[in-house]
C-alpha cells in the first residue's frame, strides 16, 4: 500500500498516494545500507511546520503523546533508579515523557529541549508552561537537539519518538552519548524501518527512517544494556 501524507488533515492512500508520491518523496535521502538518517533544513522545517501545526491547531485538547503505551513497552520504567539525578528530554514535545517516568522517583534538575518549545508553552495541558517541571529546578532551551553541546552533565537523557523527526539522527544520536556522564541512563525508543520504500511511503512530519542496523550500533557503545524490548532500551553508560 502507498500512502502519502501532506498535512496532518491531507493523508491519501491508494491511487491518489502513488500520484502524489511521483511528486513528493524523500527518495533522495535514502541509503539503502541505513535508511533515511539525515535530510536537509528544508525538509526538516517542513516537517517542523506539520509538527507545530498539529500540536497548536489539531490536537491542542491532547494531555500527553502515548505516554501510556511508551510506559507499557517500557515495563513502567522499572529499570529506573528511584533518583534520576541531573534530567535532560531531548525532543521533549508539548507534554514530556518524563511526566510518566518521574511517578514515584525524584530528580535533582530537568533540562527540556525542543526545537518547538516556546510554542508549546502556550498550550493548556503543557505541564511545563509555568516554567517550572513539577516544581523541580528547570531549564527550557528552545533548540535542536543537534545544537546541544553539553559534555557528561546529565545522569539521565530521555528520548522517546524523537529521531524520526530531527534534521540528522547519528548527529542527534552523538550527542545524547555525549552529554551523559560516566555511569549514566539513556532511556530510548525509537521506531526503526527495515522494510522503508521512500516510493511507497512519504509522511511530511516524519522525515527520518533510519534501519535497525544504525541503532544496533550506536547501543553497542553503552557498557550495559538495564532494559530491552526491540525498539525500547535502556542503557548504562
Ligand atoms: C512526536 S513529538 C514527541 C515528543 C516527546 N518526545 C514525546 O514523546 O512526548 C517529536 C518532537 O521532536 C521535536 N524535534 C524535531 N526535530 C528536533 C530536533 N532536531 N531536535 C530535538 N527535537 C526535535 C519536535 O519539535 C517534536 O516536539
Amino acid at each position: 500500500m502507498t500512502i502519502w501524507v501532506g498535512s496532518p488533515e491531507r493523508i491519501c492512500t491508494g491511487d491518489e498516494a502513488v500520484q502524489a508520491i511521483l511528486r513528493q518523496n524523500d527518495a533522495c535521502y535514502y541509503n539503502p545500507a541505513v535508511g533515511v538518517v539525515q535530510v536537509d533544513m528544508a525538509r526538516w522545517r517542513q516537517a517542523q511546520e506539520y509538527e507545530k501545526r498539529g500540536w497548536l491547531q489539531c490536537w491542542n485538547g491532547d494531555t500527553n503523546d502515548r505516554c501510556d503505551e511508551h510506559a507499557r513497552n517500557f515495563m513502567n520504567y522499572v529499570a529506573l533508579k528511584k533518583d534520576l539525578g541531573r534530567v535532560m528530554e531531548v525532543g521533549c514535545g508539548p507534554f514530556t515523557q518524563l511526566q510518566r517516568i518521574i511517578d514515584g522517583r525524584t530528580a535533582t534538575h530537568i533540562t527540556l529541549i525542543d526545537p518547538l518549545l516556546k510554542h508549546y508553552l502556550q498550550l493548556r495541558y503543557c505541564p511545563y508552561k509555568t516554567g517550572k517541571f513539577k516544581n523541580l529546578p528547570t531549564l527550557l532551551r528552545t533548540k535542536m537537539a543537534e545544537q546541544i553541546t553539553d559534555i557528561e552533565l546529565y545522569d539521565t537523557v530521555i528520548c522517546i519518538n524523537v529521531l524520526e523527526h530531527v534534521l540528522n539522527a547519528r548527529k542527534v544520536l552523538e550527542v545524547l552519548w555525549m552529554a551523559l556522564k560516566r555511569g549514566g541512563t539513556l532511556v530510548l525508543g525509537e521506531r526503526t524501518y527495515d522494510e522503508f520504500d521512500p516510493m511507497k511511503l512519504y509522511d511530511v512530519g516524519h522525515p527520518i527512517h533510519i534501519r535497525r542496523t544504525v541503532l544496533d550500533n550506536f547501543r553497542r557503545r553503552f557498557s550495559t544494556t538495564l532494559y530491552s524490548n526491540n525498539d525500547y532500551t535502556i542503557s548504562q553508560k
